[in-house]
């Protein structure tokens, strides 16, 4: 019998017989605010599981060693067990969201080099901004261990870019998270999905993503089944 590890925002992680291997659980729920806002949308969390299961198995095509396994079903992956960083890697192609009020800017212009910001993972204190000398000083994680996740983020730029591109849609931006594996090595874990990036219509510029639940724009499961119809179709094509 697997034994329910963690319960997050919109996944269960359940641990399987195998000690190094996981079940992903995919839920019909989103969140905003962190956590603070919760609904229930039937059939988010197939569509969510089917965008990222396709992403990461593009990404591992091209060369990113990620934690995914293989998709169990509908709403379930099997992936590798790993000690997870706290830390929550948000690179950003074009201003919006916290971006945009931080810094007092209109969404929408196309930054001059993707922004790289890193944030540490706590509910309790709202996943605040960290830099690279607290990163290392707090022991989260060496500058060697920083480079090598941020190397992987830009890879994940440069592939995922031109490929949503091709399917209609500007990546705006996104957020990675990496865990290291009981073997030592660093592998991109987590999920891709339109729950944590930002993905613009290129014709309309109508939001592709989690920002239609937060801002109460259009139905979440429609909008995510249209990703994923996109996304399927230029990968079939490649
Ligand atoms: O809110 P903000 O503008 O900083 O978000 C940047 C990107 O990171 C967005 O794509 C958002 O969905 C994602 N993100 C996330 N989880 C968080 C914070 C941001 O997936 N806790």
């Amino acid at each position: 019998m697997d034994k329910l590890l963690y319960t997050g925002k919109a996944k269960e992680m359940w641990q399987t017989a195998d000690p190094d291997v996981l079940r992903v659980v995919y839920l019909d729920q989103a969140t905003a605010l962190n956590g603070k806002r919760k609904e229930h949308f039937a059939g988010k969390g197939k569509a969510a599981n089917a965008i990222s299961s396709l992403v990461f198995r593009y990404l591992m095509d091209h060369g990113v060693a990620t934690h995914f396994i293989k998709k169990l079903s509908a709403n379930e992956d099997l992936v590798k067990k790993c000690q997870m960083f706290p830390l929550e890697f948000v690179t950003r192609n074009v201003v919006a969201g916290h971006f945009a009020t931080r810094y007092g800017l209109k969404e929408g212009a196309v930054l001059a080099n993707p922004v790289e910001e890193t944030f540490f993972k706590s509910d309790d204190l709202d996943d605040p901004f960290i830099n690279e000398s607290a990163t290392v000083a707090l022991k989260i994680a060496s500058h060697q261990d920083l480079m090598q996740m941020w190397n992987v983020c830009r890879k994940v730029n440069d592939l995922l870019r031109p490929l949503f591109a091709k399917a209609g849609m500007q990546l705006v931006d996104f957020k990675l998270e990496f865990g290291r594996l009981s073997n030592g090595e660093i592998v991109l874990a987590d999920e891709f999905s339109p729950d944590n990036c930002r993905l613009w219509d290129t014709a309309t510029n109508h939001h592709m993503d989690k920002d239609v639940y937060r801002r109460k724009i259009a139905d979440l499961t429609q909008t995510y089944d249209e990703v994923l119809a996109r996304l399927q179709a230029v990968i079939k094509e490649e």
